[in-house]
């Protein structure tokens, strides 16, 4: 099978096992929308590394699907709150669910997933819960440091790049790396093998999030799947941004400053204006560079670990499509 087939595997098999495991009916104001977000898909990349790096380890894809379930149900919880949180009408092509509801419904449905993503790691014995469960809540908790740090950004002009680093290694990154950790988990993996798949997943992650805030801004809005510019609009601190004010000219710093200022009617002009800049002052080719570099970082997390040369590329040819990604 080629890499591209394995990978197309494990997302039927996690699909299944989703449908299989989410019959939830009434209410229907609360379990609608959960059905709605899941429904509409997604790369499913989380589950994808759960379920991979189990049976890297040597472990049961079987045995994996409830915690990739759990993750992947924690992704959706914490989309349909980021949406509320960003203003986004958008969320893979369609109306995100505040819009579609209301922000009532985005929290209590949020609430409910959050819930249900817990709950799928009951199946789990004892001793391999409360090590499932221990690294998920800390994965939880960080998610929402994260958010809370990338909110208080969008009003803050003193960003600094560690600062951003930081905030994206929460928002995101962890929860790619604790996907692949339960992963070797469930599979016994040795604990050194377990941390470097999580530094792995980590620096993946990073480079992960530097994508998703590159194609935010110039990905194509015919296939996005989000509302192209969101960021620009909501004023976010991200890579493109503080790195065009480092490297622009002292008018385009002043310009880009003052775009952010603002919250103007016209909000196409803004994202252009604000998109020129990105692309004049070289920060998009040293936005593309550290997403090179984070890939690079992760690659060298998978050297330190005694697996397959075949496993090996498939994680690889993994990261290598995510960065390529224009969704
Ligand atoms: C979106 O995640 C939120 C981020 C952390 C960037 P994904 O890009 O994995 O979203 P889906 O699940 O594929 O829609
Ligand atoms: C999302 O970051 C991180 C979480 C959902 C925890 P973004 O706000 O950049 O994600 P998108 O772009 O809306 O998917
Ligand atoms: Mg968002
Ligand atoms: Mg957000
Ligand atoms: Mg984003």
């Amino acid at each position: 099978m080629s890499d591209i087939d394995i990978i197309s595997k494990y997302r039927e098999q996690f699909v299944t096992h989703l449908n299989e495991r989410t019959e939830l009916t009434e209410p229907k104001n609360l379990y609608q929308p959960v059905q709605y977000i899941l429904g509409l898909g997604g790369k499913r990349l989380r589950p994808i590394l759960t379920l991979m790096t189990a049976e890297v380890f040597g472990g049961k894809v079987e045995e994996a699907l409830d915690a990739a379930l759990a993750v992947e149900m924690f992704h959706n919880f914490s989309l349909v709150h980021d949406d509320i949180m960003d203003d986004a009408p958008l969320r893979r092509g369609k109306t995100t669910v505040h819009e579609k509801w209301d922000i009532n419904t985005g929290i209590l449905s949020g609430d409910a997933m959050l819930i249900l993503s817990y709950q799928f790691l009951e199946s789990y014995p004892a001793e391999k819960y409360v090590e499932l469960t221990k690294l998920f809540s800390k994965t939880a908790l960080e998610v929402c440091e994260g958010q809370q740090y990338d909110v208080d950004f969008e009003t803050r002009d003193d960003v600094t790049i560690p600062e951003y680093l930081k905030m994206i290694e929460y928002k995101t990154s962890v929860l790619v790396a604790a996907a692949m950790k339960m992963g070797a988990i469930i599979a016994d993996a040795p604990q050194k093998d377990a941390d470097a798949i999580y530094e792995f997943g980590r620096n993946l992650g990073i480079a992960f999030q530097l994508q998703d805030d590159y194609l935010d801004a110039f990905g194509d809005p015919k296939t996005f799947g989000k509302q192209v510019g969101g960021d620009i609009l909501e004023n976010k601190k991200t890579y493109l941004y503080l790195k065009a004010l480092q490297m622009a000219s002292k008018d385009d710093q002043e310009g880009l400053l003052h775009l952010y200022s603002i919250k103007p009617q016209d909000s196409a002009t803004k994202v252009d204006a604000v998109k020129t800049i990105f692309k004049e002052s070289g920060a998009v080719e040293e936005t593309r560079k550290a997403i090179q570099s984070y890939t690079q970082k992760a690659y060298e997390a998978l050297s330190q670990i005694e697996i397959s040369e075949k496993n090996k590329t498939l994680l690889r040819q993994f990261g290598d499509n995510l960065m390529e990604r224009t969704v």
